[in-house]
């Protein structure tokens, strides 16, 4: 079979292979070859590269309003999920072992917290941390989410600020609501410990704050804030987001700007989980929003040029944990090509 189709080499020989330990934080090394790395001609194995569209998961997984995420990747302690709410949910949930970020790809909700009640809207990136309790009250348009969750303690703390993100202008927070009581009647609040669920049920609506004090707990940005900071000449590593203080999973904004295009490299510690979810400038062959690359650690990949005169929005996880394909994750991945996160020539051959 022929090489994948990945562009032509971007340095012609000699080509830098870059080797970084603890992503953008550890020891770095070049390796020079001859050839272009990142192109590999088939693969056998579940250890690969894989894109994916989110919207590919079947409507029927969401059809019950008790549905609740589908994992789509995941690995120790992180998962990778995708939601869908048509209707309100008849149950609030709370994580007690996980925090969760929620990102709203699409659609319009009040979301009900312990601490009061969010609007959300597309481009929210939603910080909800562990044993927060959270409710789906009203959907004014079909909500698509993705959602990681990790058993790591995350924190909104965008490096480069005010400039990438103005935390005191552009971070906020749920309004307490003491009109959000509905009144007597059942109330259920699912309990998320794990993959398992735990339901407690109430005579009471157990949602309503009147009123909060101390340090903001859940956070909430849109990407439409935060900014790429462009060089006028050379490379840029992406600017963080939000940080985890056991350096497990880490959020980057990954919109276009004026950088290089990133180096050929091979990331040693971190999974790379890159959410395309804005055009409309196409970010190598990814174009559709809700597009989901994966290149786990260790893989030589280059990936697509950043610097999109027409513009387009995403973001980056970068993970310690070893993720994998779910079943739902394998049902709609496709095995993916390095150079420009296109679909793998050999991915409609026969392994
Ligand atoms: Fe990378």
């Amino acid at each position: 079979m022929s090489s994948p189709v990945d562009g032509p080499p971007p340095q012609g020989p000699p080509n830098i292979d870059l080797y970084t330990r603890n992503g953008f934080a550890g020891p770095m090394a070049t390796i020079v070859r001859a050839q272009y790395s990142p192109p590999y001609t088939r693969v056998r194995g579940n250890y690969a590269p894989h894109r994916f569209d989110i919207h590919d998961v079947a409507d029927a997984a969401f059809a019950d309003p008790r549905a609740l995420p589908v994992a789509v990747l995941d690995g120790a302690g992180v998962s990778v999920e995708v939601s869908r709410r048509t209707e309100p949910a008849g149950f609030a949930v709370r994580n007690v072992l996980a925090d969760e970020l929620h990102y709203v790809l699409e659609g319009e909700a009040a979301l009900h917290t312990d601490f009061g009640v969010l609007d959300l809207h597309p481009g929210d990136f939603v910080l909800l941390p562990r044993a927060v309790t959270y409710r789906y009250a009203s959907i004014g348009a079909p909500l698509r989410e993705m959602i990681v969750v990790t058993e790591s303690q995350l924190a909104v703390d965008p490096e480069n600020a005010p400039g990438v993100l103005n935390v005191d202008l552009h971070v906020d927070a749920p309004v307490p609501d003491p009109t959000t009581n509905r009144g007597p009647g059942e109330y259920e609040v699912v309990i998320r410990h794990g993959q398992e669920f735990t339901s407690y049920f109430y005579d009471y609506d157990p949602m309503p704050c009147l009123a909060t004090a101390g340090a903001p707990i859940v956070r909430r940005f849109n990407i439409e804030n935060v900014h790429g900071l462009g060089v006028e000449q050379g490379g840029l590593m992406p600017p963080r987001l939000i940080n985890d203080a056991t350096t497990r999973t880490l959020f980057y904004h990954l919109g276009n700007r004026r950088s290089d295009r990133p180096p050929i490299h091979h990331n040693a510690d971190y999974d790379e989980v890159i959410c395309y979810v804005a055009g409309p400038g196409h970010y190598g062959a990814v174009d559709k929003p809700g597009t989901v690359t994966w290149t786990p650690k260790g893989i030589i990949h280059q990936g697509p040029e950043e610097d999109v005169p027409e513009g387009y929005e995403a973001w980056l996880l970068e993970t310690r944990s070893p993720l994998s394909l779910t079943p739902a994750g394998r049902e709609i991945g496709t095995l993916m090509e390095t150079g420009q996160f296109d679909i793998h020539p050999s991915a409609s051959q026969p392994v």
